[in-house]
């Protein structure tokens, strides 16, 4: 039989084939590595806030309770965002006329409250609640890292799905016992917890890992 194609033209479609298959690939591999990357989540980009407020500064430097501005976070699904009010117990005394200031002062005197640009913000069809992790032994540091040494507040993790599901399925290496659950920079002292706290989050793990814990 007659030869249809020129060797050179066969080599070249075996190449091309080759080349399709490899762009395939990779491509899906860039994609799976885009999804689960931490920028695809925003993580480590801060947002534009109308008062460039410092967590170094505040929580670091003067050691302010992080309950002083985010007053509910051991009793309601949210943390509570600080009034002006909160901060003008202090900045009516301290850089009083600073011109970054200035929303403040004019959220206080409107009664206003300010516009804090959220940084972690779940979809809606995502519930979460900060005292139902708070109280049992799960650590600000823990979701939010070194918020103490933020000049510019950022997420340190995606708060993905998977992300959740990892702690809920075995959250007991990540408890701390209840009166460090503030601490920044804290390092377990080889403490290990009661059994009935590993007992019971073996049961719990399938409660906490069943859709409806977080889609309801
Ligand atoms: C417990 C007291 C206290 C509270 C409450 C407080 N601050 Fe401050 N703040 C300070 C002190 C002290 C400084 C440092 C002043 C200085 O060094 O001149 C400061 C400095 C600042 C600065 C200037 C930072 C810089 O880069 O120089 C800003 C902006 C600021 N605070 C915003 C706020 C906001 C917004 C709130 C409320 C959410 C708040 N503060 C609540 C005590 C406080
Ligand atoms: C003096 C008041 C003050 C204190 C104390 C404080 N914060 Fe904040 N926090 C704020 C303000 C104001 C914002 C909004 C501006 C920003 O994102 O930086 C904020 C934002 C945050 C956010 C992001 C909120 C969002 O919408 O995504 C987290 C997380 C947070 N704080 C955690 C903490 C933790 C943990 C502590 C204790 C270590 C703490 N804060 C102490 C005032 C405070
Ligand atoms: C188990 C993880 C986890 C822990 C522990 C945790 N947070 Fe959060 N935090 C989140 C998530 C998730 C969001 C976003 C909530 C949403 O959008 O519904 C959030 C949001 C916030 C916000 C924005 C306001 C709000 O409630 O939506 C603040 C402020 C905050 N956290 C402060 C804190 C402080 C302070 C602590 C420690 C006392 C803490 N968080 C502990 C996961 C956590
Ligand atoms: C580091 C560990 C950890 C992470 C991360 C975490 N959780 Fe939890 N979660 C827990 C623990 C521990 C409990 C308390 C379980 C108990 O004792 O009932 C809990 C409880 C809950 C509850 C209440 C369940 C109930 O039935 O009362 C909800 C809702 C929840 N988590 C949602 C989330 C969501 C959504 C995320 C991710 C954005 C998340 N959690 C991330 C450890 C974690
Ligand atoms: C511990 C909390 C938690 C549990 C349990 C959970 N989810 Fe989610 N889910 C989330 C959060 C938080 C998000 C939003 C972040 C994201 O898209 O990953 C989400 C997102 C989703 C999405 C949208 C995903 C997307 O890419 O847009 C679907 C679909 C979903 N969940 C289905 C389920 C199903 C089905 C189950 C049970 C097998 C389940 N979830 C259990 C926390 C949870």
């Amino acid at each position: 039989m007659a030869q249809l194609f020129t060797p050179a033209a066969t080599t070249l479609f075996r190449v091309a084939i080759v080349l399709t298959c490899l762009s395939i690939v990779s491509g899906a591999a860039l994609a799976y590595v885009w999804a689960r990357s931490g920028s695809t989540w925003n993580v480590g980009k801060p947002a534009p806030q109308p008062v460039p407020f410092r967590h170094d500064l505040h929580s670091g430097s003067l050691g302010i309770d992080c309950r002083y501005c985010h007053s509910t976070v051991e009793r309601a699904a949210d943390a509570g965002m600080p009034s002006a009010q909160t901060c003008m117990s202090c900045h009516s005394q301290v850089r009083v006329g600073a011109s970054v200031l200035e929303p403040i002062r004019s959220s206080f005197l409107l009664g206003q409250p300010i516009a804090w640009k959220s940084v972690h913000r779940l979809p809606d069809y995502a519930y979460f609640n900060h005292a139902a992790h708070v109280t049992k032994g799960v650590a600000c540091e823990t979701c939010h890292g070194r918020v103490d040494r933020m000049s510019k507040t950022v997420k340190t993790q995606t708060l993905s799905m998977g992300w959740c599901l990892d702690c809920h399925r075995d959250p007991v290496p990540q408890l701390r016992p209840q009166d460090a659950v503030f601490d920044m920079g804290y390092e377990p002292h080889g403490t290990n917890l009661p059994d009935d706290v590993r007992a019971f989050y073996r049961e719990a793990s399938r409660r906490l890992t069943s859709c409806n814990t977080c889609h309801r």
